[in-house]
């Protein structure tokens, strides 16, 4: 792995590791201090601000020349071509229910491309990693996505946005997909559904609204375990939509979707 892509990681897993540390010692305090933001249901508590507070601090220290984006605001322009894209608290609702289920999710990109994403849930101690051209990690495991042929065996995961309208059309979509495969779960972290698909626990996931602090990290991780990361018809993952599943499954898969996701339906 080139030097400058393994200093990338290093940090990111300290990082990851010392986030998550603050965030799951917080968490008996979590409901104390709930705001919300696009919708009454869409939740910030005070551990979210202070996770990204000491992210931004920490790579401000460690990295000053590189930009920063945030889910909670943090927006710096840097000079050196590195932005880091993280999510304090993803799964935030799991956090504020006491659901084991939530994740510190970081990526790095050089000049736009995601090069370094490490995504870890500090419940489990689960640390999922991956480098571009290097690989998928669950900590010392190298990672393989699953090979699972027939859409009607696959377990697939989703998640769905805080718009009332938007859960409506979703939801839609989610009734008529659930009879042609295995299962649908909605696990509540979208970065920890796609380290899923990268583990092969999942044979795929889909999503439409992601913001790229939710799928940076753990788009990375699932492509490098040997999925595929895309949209519908031709466009890249992004926030209209995130398909991946193992490369068996995905040409399946994504005609489903685009059957059920009309043209011209973003998020
Ligand atoms: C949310 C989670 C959830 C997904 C939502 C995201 P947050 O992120 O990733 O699984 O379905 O679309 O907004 O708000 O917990 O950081």
């Amino acid at each position: 792995m080139p030097a400058d892509l393994e200093d990338l990681l290093g940090i990111a897993t300290g990082l990851a590791l010392g986030a998550g540390e603050l965030i799951r010692s917080g968490r008996a305090h979590a409901a104390e201090d709930v705001t919300v933001k696009s919708t009454p249901t869409d939740v910030v508590t005070a551990m979210d601000h202070a996770s990204e507070r000491y992210l931004v601090a920490e790579l401000a220290r460690q990295r000053p020349d590189d930009g920063v984006l945030g889910e909670e605001g943090a927006n710096r322009v840097g000079s050196s071509g590195v932005r880091w894209v993280v999510d304090p608290i993803d799964g935030t609702v799991n956090y504020l229910y006491g659901l084991p289920w939530y994740a510190v999710s970081i990526a790095a990109e050089v000049d736009g491309a995601v090069v370094v994403g490490v995504v870890h849930n500090p419940e489990s101690g689960e640390l999922f990693s991956g480098v571009r051209g290097g690989g998928a990690w669950l900590g010392e495991q190298r990672l393989r996505c699953s090979e699972e042929s027939a859409l009607g065996q696959a377990l697939l995961s989703t998640g769905f946005g805080y718009d009332a309208d938007r859960r409506r059309e979703q939801a839609a979509v989610a009734a008529a997909l659930l009879p042609r495969v295995r299962d649908l779960r909605r696990m509540g972290s979208a970065a920890l559904d796609l380290c899923q698909v990268a583990a092969g626990r999942f044979d795929g996931h889909y999503e439409q609204g992601l913001s790229l602090w939710d799928y940076a990290a753990g788009a990375l991780i699932a492509a490098e375990a040997g999925a595929r990361v895309q949209g519908l018809r031709g466009a890249p993952a992004g926030t209209d939509c995130v398909v991946a599943a193992g490369p068996m499954i995905f040409p399946a898969f994504r005609a489903v979707l685009e059957e059920l996701i009309p043209a011209g339906r973003t998020h």
